[in-house]
């Protein structure tokens, strides 16, 4: 359906819990997060009723984030369930990539139409700075395991101060694979505020230094959230960079935390329990969901100083 401002909302991130193997330094502290309890969590058959009522409104793609969404136990009969509904065309995942090798083969079967993995460095010691986990090599060895059964991949990596120096061999690593890698400027959520972020000028920087100019794709769309480029070799870069190229006019998303709020963007601790309206019918949860669409904020406002109202919650609590 079309919120207040024209934009067909038709994206819908869930985040199927909190919980994380990692403690990335833009999103976790160190000693992590008092997690959610088991109890607020929404129930796979509860994700999948609601689903339902979001498909029914117009949502066409679905993606599971976390926290990390693989530390949650029997995934693939989650994806299997989303994927069953009339009217959902995708269903795609974003992990770390730790626990993904080992629940590749049932993934694969129910359909998942793809993964991005988030991957911050190919260096061992940069990985574990940024990460605070020694988990490169289970990631790298996942991504092996994703080539090899064909399961769409991308690679996420958030440029920030520590993985200045790995940037190149990121974008080596992942020319050399043929996997298109995207940058995510960091954003100023959470620890988010406090980490520093590289740019995306900064970033194009660094690989024209390094291997050449980046040119536009041919499907480069400036209003989209994430603007692809090639590299001299014809490796596929994109940008998604809420900062210096805000894409809240083409914003098509909305989010689905773990314990049953819907956001209807990023920014803002707006949000709307869905949780006691599971007692309710479909057409009591399907109007709460309709009025939350019709009022999505028509943009962030990352940069400027903060406002009343903005998100004071964590990124692993709403799902990237
Ligand atoms: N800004 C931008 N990206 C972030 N992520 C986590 N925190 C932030 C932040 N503050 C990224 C993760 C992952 C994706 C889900 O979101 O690195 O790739
Ligand atoms: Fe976990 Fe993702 Fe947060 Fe890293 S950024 S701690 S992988 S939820």
């Amino acid at each position: 359906m079309l919120d207040g401002y024209n934009r067909e909302i038709q994206y819908l991130r869930i985040s199927i819990t909190d919980r994380c193997d990692l403690r990335c330094r833009y999103c976790m502290p160190p000693g992590g997060v008092p997690p959610l309890r088991h109890a607020d969590i929404l129930s796979y058959e509860e994700i999948i009723r609601l689903a339902r009522i979001f498909s029914g409104l117009g949502i066409r793609k679905i993606r599971l984030t976390g926290g990390e969404p693989l530390v949650r136990q029997d995934v693939p009969r989650l994806v299997q369930g989303l994927k069953a509904i009339p009217g959902v065309e995708s269903v795609f995942m974003t992990s770390n990539g730790i626990l993904l090798g080992d629940c590749l083969p049932q993934l694969v079967q129910t359909g998942l139409d793809g993964v991005n993995v988030s991957l911050d460095a190919v260096d061992r010691e940069v990985y574990y700075q940024i990460c605070r986990r020694d988990c490169l090599q289970q990631v790298l060895r996942s991504i092996d395991r994703a080539l090899a059964c064909s399961l769409p991949l991308k690679l996420n990596c958030v440029p920030n101060r520590w993985n200045r120096r790995q940037i190149v061999p990121l974008t080596r690593y992942a020319m050399e694979r043929d996997i298109p890698l995207r940058f995510i400027e960091l954003m100023p959520i959470g620890e988010g505020k406090n980490a520093d972020g590289l740019s995306e000028a900064q970033v194009k920087d660094l690989i024209a230094e390094g291997i050449g100019p980046l040119t536009p794709a041919p499907d480069h769309d400036p209003a989209y959230k994430c603007r692809y480029f090639l590299t001299p070799g014809g490796g596929k870069i994109g940008f998604i960079s809420a900062l210096s190229h805000k894409f809240c006019r083409g914003c098509d998303r909305i989010r689905l935390t773990a314990n049953g709020f819907l956001k209807a963007c990023l920014q803002y601790d707006a949000r709307i329990d869905l949780k006691p309206l599971l007692r309710e019918t479909d057409e009591t949860i399907r109007q709460a969901i309709a009025e939350a669409i019709r009022s999505k904020p028509q943009g962030h406002h990352f940069g400027l100083s903060p406002k009343q109202g903005d998100e004071s919650g964590r990124m692993s609590q709403i799902g990237g």
